[in-house]
Order: structure tokens, then sequence, then C-alpha cells
């Protein structure tokens, strides 16, 4: 798929069909995640996935009963090994940069999972110790998104965006050129 319509066709999925995500098309998502950019090229992610149905149900629980995470076949938790970021950036790299990091190879995530025919969903909306304690994740690795995978059971809603000249300032905060003056 070309990159533009990539980027214009992927939207959240949150309903999935029962069908196994492939093995190879996992392995291609978490080898697209690990291309993401990092802060010193520290790549401080670590990945989950997690097939078994009572550990899904529990991340599901964990993530405000959001249960539809539980109905796909597979999800990957994105996490920060945020000790990482901390070795050479300090509380920077373990407060700020370490997030941005993770946010990057979940993005990817989204974009190799549609670029194969599948359908995901960042979850951002769980509580943290909960998803921790699930997962025996160590105090320094924090989790950034849970994100179910699979073949979409729906067309995802289509959301519109803010328009650019809502959005976008020439050379000082406030000032709002037209396009054209950009
Ligand atoms: C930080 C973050 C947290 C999010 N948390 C959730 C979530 O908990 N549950 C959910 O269904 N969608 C979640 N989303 C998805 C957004 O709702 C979605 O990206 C937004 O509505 C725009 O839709 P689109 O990505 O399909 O275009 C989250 C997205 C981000 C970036």
């Amino acid at each position: 798929m070309e990159f533009s319509d990539l980027i214009r066709r992927r939207g959240m999925v949150r309903s999935f069909k029962e069908r196994p995500v492939e093995h190879e098309k996992l392995i291609k998502i978490l080898t697209s995640a690990v291309r993401a950019p990092s802060a010193g090229h520290l790549q401080p992610w670590e990945f989950i996935v997690v097939k078994d149905e009572q550990v899904k149900r529990s991340l599901a629980e964990a993530a405000l009963k959001q249960m539809f995470i539980a109905e796909a076949p597979v999800v990957i938790v994105t996490c920060v090994d945020t000790e990482r970021s901390a070795s050479r950036y300090g509380d920077r790299g373990r407060r700020f940069y370490s997030i941005i990091d993770g946010s990057y190879a979940s993005l990817l995530i989204l974009l190799a999972a549609r670029d194969l025919g599948l359908g995901a969903c960042f979850v951002g909306a769980y509580k943290d110790d909960e998803v921790a304690r699930i997962l025996e994740l160590p105090a320094h690795v924090r989790p950034i998104g849970i994100i179910p995978i699979g073949y979409p059971a729906e067309r995802p809603p289509r959301y519109e965006r803010l328009q650019l000249e809502q959005v976008v300032h020439l050379n000082r905060y406030g000032n709002r050129a037209s396009l054209q003056g950009l």
C-alpha cells in the first residue's frame, strides 16, 4: 500500500474475527516496531506478546473493562525499560524519552498491522499497577500501550481531523498564517 494511503486508511479497530494472526505477520509487525527511532538509539522497548485467553481477559479488565481487547487473537503490550533510557539521560530519559520511544514503536505496530490487512487499536486507558502485576513487569518497566491485533470484523469509524489552519502556526505560537503563506 502507498504510504499516504496507509496513513489515511489507518483507524483504530475494536472488533476482531476469530481468525488467528499468522506467525509470519506477527514477526513482521514486531520487526517494524523495532525500526522506530529512539533517543540515543537506546531502544528501551520491550514487547509482551499475549495469546493466553486468561491473560487477555485480565488485561481487558485492567483496561477499564474494554473487553474487545480479549476478542483479539493476539495482543502486544508495548513497554519500556525506563532505566535503559535513564542510563544516559537521567530523569529526562526516564520520564520523557522512554515514553516517546515506546509511542513511536507502537505507532509502527499500528501501521504495520494495517499494511498486512490486519486491524489494531492503541489502548492507553488502563490501570498501570494492574497491568504490571498481570504481566509481572519489574518496577522499572512501564507499560505504554495495550495493542489488540486481529483481522477486522468492522470498518473502523472515520474521525475527521482538526483543520491544518487550526493547528499550524508560523514562526511563533498564535501566528495563524494562511496555508499559502507557509
Ligand atoms: C494515548 C492514546 C490513548 C488511547 N486510549 C484508547 C483507549 O483506551 N481505548 C480506545 O478504544 N482507544 C484509545 N485510543 C484511540 C483513540 O481513541 C483514537 O486514536 C482516536 O479516537 C482517533 O481515531 P483513529 O485513530 O481511529 O483515527 C487512544 C489513543 C491514544 C493516542
